[in-house]
């Protein structure tokens, strides 16, 4: 019966590592420092990790140092096969809950990372290969997943190691979509032996992390969405109910899967790090207040009300840059807009004109810069965006000539990010997640969408 249930968990195909010599050379170079139990930064299809051996003492300190991470704050562990996720368990491949079946299947490799149970238990066999007690940071618990990069498939493959891995950020920055990202964050007197550069990451999100939630006997159990990432709740539950599990919907018609925030939250939760991004602050620029905002149509004549008016975008913005000294000093707003907002509001704009400052009409010491999140419509652009959106805004160098004052920038004096539509799931709603965690949770405000001027 398992034999059966094992022998249909068919991984998806992942493209193709290239052959070129560098690319060969690289690997090799970087898979031999992981065994040395040096640190590497790799690419992942999410964002970039910071990876060690997961079987290493001293190497998963180490990524507790080199990001200045709280020591209670657990990694996931990346692996390459199903093998070596069944050598870390105990009990083998026999561990893996019934209903990670088909979310391993479809979704692997891929952005799930799944929360497996490590509690001692004297009737199953210990686990071929032990993890370092860092990775779990004392949980009885660790999470795994399978990432789609070819770069970091190919370098647990040829390391042979499983690697925990960390978004390869400073603890409470913007996790990091590119290898200039890794860089600038922990290039310097880190601990960082390479950074693998494998270009910008396609999904620019973190991973989604779920929890199987064992049943009283006889019960079924349920699934926890402890992060929303990658892969949307929806996805989720889709693919476990045309499997066959969870298909009696709770009375009250609600979904399914749990989702943390969404459907149920918790003190005790939220005072552990295990549910990520709650304990902790997350995803904070360094030099510019971000705030998100929603564009809003004007209503119809007839219902409107000079008092119910939101404001335009330029009394929206101006609060934020007062009190200001006698004399007026030039101000910088980052746009983070979708390109439909753009068009809305500078009919002259076009998605060509990305970075350039944007027609402000008055006052004329006001840049306003436009960093499109793509189109609304399709918000796995906006996912692909938003890190470095962040980080480019954080520290763009000062806007009068001089040079940037050394090389964090000074950043610009408000980062504005438009909210998206979340009514539908999708990767919408984890770009939202991470967007509010980055404006430290304050109110969105609504502008009337508009021509500027
Ligand atoms: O996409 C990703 O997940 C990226 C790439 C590099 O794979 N990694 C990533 O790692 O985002 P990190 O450390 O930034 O976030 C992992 C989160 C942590 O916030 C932690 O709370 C949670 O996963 N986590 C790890 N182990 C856990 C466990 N045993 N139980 C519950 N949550 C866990
Ligand atoms: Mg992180």
């Amino acid at each position: 019966m398992l034999a059966r249930k094992m022998a249909a968990l068919l991984l998806k195909t992942t493209a193709t590592v290239p052959q070129d010599a560098l690319t060969t050379a690289s690997l090799a170079t970087a898979a031999a420092l992981l065994v040395q139990e040096q640190l590497v930064s790799f690419p992942t299809e999410t964002v970039y990790g910071l990876g060690a051996s997961a079987l290493s003492a001293s190497a998963t300190e180490a990524i507790y140092h080199a990001k200045g991470r709280p020591s209670d704050n657990p990694l996931i562990v990346h692996i390459s096969s199903l093998a070596m996720l069944h050598s870390l368990l105990p009990g083998g491949a026999a561990a893996v809950p019934p209903i990670y079946h088909p979310l391993i299947t479809q979704f692997w490799p891929g952005p799930l990372s799944l929360i497996f149970p490590l509690s001692p238990d004297q009737h199953l066999p210990a686990p071929e290969r032990t993890l370092a007690p860092a990775v779990t940071a004392g949980l009885p618990s660790v999470a795994i997943r399978m990432p789609q990069h070819p770069l970091a498939l190919a370098l647990i493959q040829l390391s042979n190691l499983p690697l925990a891995a960390p978004s390869a950020n400073l603890s409470s920055r913007p996790s990091p979509t590119t290898a200039e990202h890794v860089q600038f964050d922990l290039g310097e007197g880190r601990g960082v032996a390479a950074i693998l550069d494998g270009g910008e990451c396609t999904v620019g999100v973190e991973s989604t992390v779920v929890d199987f939630v064992q049943g009283k006997e006889g019960e079924e159990g349920s699934l926890r969405v402890l992060r929303v990432g990658g892969v949307s709740a929806e996805e989720i539950e889709a693919c476990v109910v045309r499997a066959g599990f969870l298909t009696s919907r709770g009375e009250d018609g609600r979904s399914r899967i749990q989702v943390y925030q969404r459907d149920f939250k918790s003190s005790e939760l939220e005072a552990k790090p295990t549910t990520p991004g709650m304990k902790y602050k997350h995803y904070a620029p360094t030099n510019s207040r971000v705030v998100l905002v929603r564009p809003v149509a004007a209503p119809s004549s007839s219902t409107s009300s000079a008092n119910h008016l939101p404001p335009s975008l330029l009394d929206l913005i101006t609060p934020f840059l007062l009190p200001s000294p006698p004399a007026p000093v030039p101000h910088r707003v980052g746009l983070m807009f979708t390109s439909e907002t753009l068009a809305t509001l500078f009919p002259s704009w076009t998605p060509t004109d990305s970075g350039s400052p944007l027609p402000s009409p008055s006052p004329s010491t006001l840049s306003l810069l436009p960093y499109p999140l793509g189109s609304a419509s399709r918000p796995s652009e906006a996912a692909q965006r938003l890190f470095a959106g962040l980080r480019h805004f954080d520290q763009l160098p000062t806007g009068d000539g001089e040079e940037a004052r050394g090389s964090e920038g000074v950043g610009v004096d408000l980062i504005l990010v438009e909210c998206l539509e979340e009514e539908d799931g999708g990767v919408g709603v984890a770009v939202m997640e991470r967007a509010r965690k980055a404006a430290g949770g304050s109110r969105e405000l609504e502008f009337l969408r508009g021509p500027v001027g």
